[in-house]
């Protein structure tokens, strides 16, 4: 669990150029912008006392965002802008926690993983999960921070992915359904319904917005053969990043397409293999061998792109990537879809039986926070 620094004391501000220095009493000194402060005034005509919601637009504000003069006042900082003569104050704990001009900008904390270190994360029991918060904060903060978790003691009864889900938030349904059932079929539509193995991969990467979350629900096994696997897209990407370089570059540059078709649906999206934000932190990864389309990038591209997707996917085949769960009846998976890939050992005979449902990452966070708030 995060904890923030204490605020430290405002003990004098300068003003230079158009640009105002904070110093506090723990040496530290930041700069701060007329624009910024302007626009983040936290009066009440500035911000709805209820909902702390912005009650104007940045067009309404005079095109000279300029401060004129600004001081300490009860500790706090007092501003006034030079084309209107507008004045503010802001708290002086609000401007710490918001403050911009930093050597590093405040990141997740994500924990990135091989194997070894992700074998020693305990489970989480279902009904502890139903009962007390602080064990629902753990589990979902697991999640946030592996991108999976594993929940034990899941009634075997079918649909439980589901409520599942609904403890911390939606369930994302699609042209699937609300649930799908992971089975062996006589006439199978898909690779899953078989008792094939299957690469580690993401889900319904051809989907626009891609799903968040995948939950897996074990109702029956194999005694033979039948592991899952799971594998830290994130960790694989980062040591594609510092093996080869120049191939991180190409699969995050240049994107792809992927596609699913069946009698009802013709599902299709362009994105890149590996996402990254302007910091360079990667944000998501997709990898479907089975539903990537013809890539369809320049011609002096393609041969360079070819070799950088396979080492990759060499990357991806890693044993000491793979994480191997021998799931059990009323055990559940649930995993960042857009991080960590699944997989699945082969099986030959016996019934295997999974339910899984999808959802989205912004609700689990959400409830997250809120418990670790309180
Ligand atoms: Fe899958």
């Amino acid at each position: 669990m995060s904890t923030l620094p204490p605020t430290p004391e405002l003990i004098a501000v300068d003003l230079v150029d158009s640009e105002i220095i904070l110093n506090w009493d723990n040496d530290i000194q930041q700069r701060f912008h007329g624009p910024w402060l302007r626009d983040n005034a936290r009066g009440a005509d500035a911000r709805h006392p209820e909902n702390d919601q912005r009650l104007f637009d940045i067009t309404e504000l005079p095109a000279d965002l300029s401060v004129d003069s600004a001081s300490i006042r009860d500790g706090d900082l007092h501003v006034t802008f030079r084309a209107d003569g507008y004045e503010t104050t802001f708290p002086a704990d609000w401007l710490w926690r918001n403050a911009y001009d930093k050597p590093e900008a405040k990141r997740d904390i994500r924990q990135f993983w091989a194997a070894a270190e992700a074998k020693s994360l305990p489970a989480h029991d279902y009904k502890a999960l139903t009962e007390d918060n602080a064990a629902m904060a753990a589990w979902l903060r697991q999640v946030h921070d592996y991108g999976f978790a594993i929940v034990s003691n899941v009634p075997t009864k079918p649909g439980m992915v589901c409520e599942v889900a609904r403890l911390f938030g939606y369930v994302r349904e699609t042209n699937y359904g609300e649930l799908f059932e992971v089975r062996s079929e006589e006439k199978p539509t898909n690779l899953a319904f078989t008792g094939l193995g299957l690469n580690v991969h993401t889900d319904n990467p051809y989907r626009d917005p891609v799903p968040g979350l995948q939950l897996l629900h074990c109702l029956e096994s194999v005694n033979e053969g039948g592991e899952s696997v799971l594998m830290d897209g994130f960790k694989a990407a980062d040591l594609l990043r510092q093996e080869d370089a120049g191939a991180f570059a190409l699969l995050t540059r240049h994107w792809v397409p992927f596609r699913f078709r069946d009698d009802k649906a013709d599902l299709q999206a362009r994105r890149p293999l590996i996402e990254v934000d302007d910091r360079g932190d990667i944000q998501a990864i997709r990898y479907n061998n089975r539903s990537a389309a013809p890539f369809d990038l320049p011609a002096d591209v393609m041969e360079a792109y070819y070799n950088a997707f396979r080492t990759y996917a060499r990357l991806l085949h890693r044993p000491e990537l793979e994480l191997g769960l021998k799931l059990r009846p009323g055990d559940l998976m649930i995993f960042d879809n857009q991080r960590v890939l699944h997989g699945r050992k082969g099986f030959a005979g016996g019934k295997r039986h999974l339910q899984g449902c999808y959802a989205d990452k912004d609700s689990l966070y959400s409830l997250m926070r809120k418990l670790e708030e309180a």
